[in-house]
């Protein structure tokens, strides 16, 4: 049996950096599966239908530049609302939980509905100002034209429409851990995220 992290929560409270850093610590494969859906937006912004876009992902879309841009996020969580472009998405998903050697997989529904069944479940929140002051950073940081008001009424938006659909909400699975990394350091939320999982393993 492989060994499987389920880390989810709302955008931009730490979940990728701490997936990052837990993959690296146990030698786990790590999917961010918030690129699969961003992917398919991008394609939706390109021209293509919603499902078809979902069917046709490969390797090289989910490196694209403009992945990390507000267009393609509002699109992804678009695209992320519609059940058949979902359940197109899911079969990877599960094959990469699958690994040989264990992965840890962030994202939305990984506890409730992609990984039931993994072996440990985190669900990372942080305050709206903190996760919209940490997402303003990284996207000015990188040369985005981006407003601090922007950025938190986009989050909100996103958080609206992701834990309001119907198909695999966003929401804690009734066993994960809940982290509010609102007051720690990125470091302390990876330490304590290590921990959780060292008890588990
Ligand atoms: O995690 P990230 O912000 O990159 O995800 C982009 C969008 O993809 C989210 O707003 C959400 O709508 C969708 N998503 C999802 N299920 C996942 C991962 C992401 O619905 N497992």
């Amino acid at each position: 049996m492989s060994f499987t992290v389920a880390i989810d929560g709302p955008a931009a409270a730490g979940k990728g950096t701490i997936s990052r850093a837990v993959a690296e610590r146990f030698g786990l494969a790590h999917l961010d599966t918030g690129l699969l859906y961003r992917a398919t937006g991008a394609k939706v912004l390109d021209g293509m239908k919603p499902l078809a876009a979902a069917e046709a992902l490969r390797a090289e879309d989910l490196k694209r530049d403009d992945l990390r841009t507000g267009d393609v996020a509002r699109a992804a969580s678009q695209v992320a609302a519609i059940p058949e472009v979902r359940a197109a998405l899911v079969t990877f998903q599960r094959a990469f939980a699958q690994r040989q050697g264990g992965a840890v997989l962030d994202g939305r529904d990984i506890g409730t509905v992609i990984c039931p069944e993994a072996q440990v479940k985190l669900f990372v929140t942080a305050s709206d100002n903190v996760r919209a002051d940490r997402r303003y950073r990284e996207m000015k940081g990188s040369g985005m034209d981006v407003t601090p008001e922007g950025v938190l009424a986009d989050l909100r938006e996103r958080d609206v429409r992701d834990s309001g659909r119907l198909a695999a909400p966003l929401k804690p699975a009734e066993d994960a851990v809940m982290l509010d990394t609102s007051q720690m350091s990125i470091e302390d939320a990876v330490a304590k995220a290590i921990e959780i999982i060292s008890a588990a393993r």
